[in-house]
């Protein structure tokens, strides 16, 4: 099926698991059942007659949505975890050992920051916050005891670039792995693997799934890597939900409408939030006055397919804010991003409260940013329910 475009071929995914038929119903059904029977021992003993089994083990619901997940990501294999989050800290918890260093972009998702500097700590695996705009950085950092190097493709919140090809360089010279999260830009903009990763996260909550209503995560990486992560997995019982995969692959029938439009509105808005006088700063790849927008434009085939994320400065203290929101009609202020439902956040009492204020700070977050996480609104609609609720700080 070579021929087709990746959104036709990516349909007809998922629709097939091996050892069950279904008499071929139009979409995936849902198994809820935490065991399968086995009619004879010697079924039960071989996976290749009969693959499932218990439901923490595998289930037919994750391994369609995996199958997906992998295509998009083209990766070797995939595995659905429970959360974003479960999908990293099982990972990490696989691969490294007590004494292994990360080197990670200081420039990072506040909970994926607490995990390195406060759980993995306990374990005596110790992280090195560094700058990854200046790649120099990451070489600088590494030292014989350098696993892994872990980034965002762009930061959340402030939408810093990682040069991910050249980070792979700098990894693979060095005998260490690169993870990559690619929750803000999803593959439909970007696939990290085919760039060099070793292994690629999605928070399968955000965009993917796109309709805020079920959370889950992923991990692509080679067969071999996956081998331990998949151990890990089932014995932390970090497995994704079947419902949850019930629910994303039905929702990943519409992520490249969806994702696209995202894209689009998100870039749309930077530019009108960049033309308001009373917005202190715009966050987007996609404009010429983003410090990274050359590096953005070499990673990403065009400036309206980067990330439906963006973040702005806004000028006023915390009432004027209110004031700001409580004009806002059809966008509302939610601690999640990308469902199709444009939302609002501030980082700083929600994402990066618990990051120390000098490494926030550090990072461009301040307590007048806002992070926007653009829906699938007509864009002239979202561009007017800004500018009109900005004129409050006037
Ligand atoms: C960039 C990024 N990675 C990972 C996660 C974690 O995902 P989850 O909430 O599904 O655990 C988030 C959550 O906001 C995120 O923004």
């Amino acid at each position: 099926m070579n021929e087709y475009a990746e959104i036709t071929q990516m349909l007809s995914k998922g629709t097939v698991v091996q050892g069950l038929d279904f008499n071929n119903p139009l979409v995936f059904p849902f198994f809820p059942a935490t065991a399968f029977r086995k009619r004879s021992l010697t079924e039960a003993m071989d996976a290749s007659i009969s693959p499932f089994s218990y439901i923490r083990i595998n289930n037919p619901n994750r391994e369609a949505l995996a199958e997906v997940v992998n295509y998009l990501e083209q990766g070797e294999k995939s595995l659905i975890f429970s959360a974003g989050m479960g999908a990293i800290s099982t990972t990490l918890f696989a691969l490294l050992e007590p004494g292994d260093e990360i080197i990670c972009n200081r420039n990072i998702y506040g909970e994926t920051h607490r995990i390195m500097s406060v759980i993995l700590k306990k374990f005596r695996i110790s992280t090195n916050f560094v700058n990854f705009d200046d790649i120099q950085n990451i070489r600088d950092a590494i030292t014989p005891k350098t696993k892994l190097i872990y980034s965002e493709v762009c930061s959340n919140p402030v939408l810093h670039v990682a040069d991910v090809p050249e980070i792979a360089k700098i990894a693979h010279q060095n005998n260490c792995l690169l993870m990559i999260d690619n929750t803000f830009t999803t593959p439909i903009a970007i696939k990290p693997f085919t760039l060099g990763a070793d292994i690629v996260i999605n928070s399968l909550t955000k965009y993917m799934n796109g309709h805020s209503d079920v959370i889950g995560g992923s991990i692509t990486t080679s067969a071999e890597l996956m081998k331990q992560i998949e151990a890990y997995c089932i014995r932390m019982g970090t497995s994704g939900d079947p419902y949850a995969s019930f629910t994303m692959l039905k929702n990943f029938g519409t992520m490249h409408l969806r994702v696209r439009t995202q894209m689009a509105n998100a870039a749309k808005l930077a530019k009108a939030l960049e033309e308001n006088q009373l917005v202190k700063k715009v966050n987007h790849p996609s404009l010429k006055s983003y410090p990274q927008h050359e590096l953005a434009m070499k990673l990403f085939e065009h400036p309206e397919r980067i990330s439906g994320m963006l973040s702005f400065e806004l000028s006023g203290d915390i009432k004027k804010v209110d004031e700001f929101m409580s004009r806002l009609s059809f966008v509302s202020y939610a601690g999640t991003l990308g469902g199709i439902h444009t939302t609002l956040m501030h980082p700083v009492s929600t994402s990066h409260k618990e990051v120390p204020v000098a490494e926030r700070e550090a990072m461009g977050i301040t307590s007048s940013l806002m992070r926007i996480s653009t829906g699938i609104e007509d864009a002239d609609d979202l561009i007017a329910e800004f500018n009109y609720a900005l004129e409050v700080l006037a």
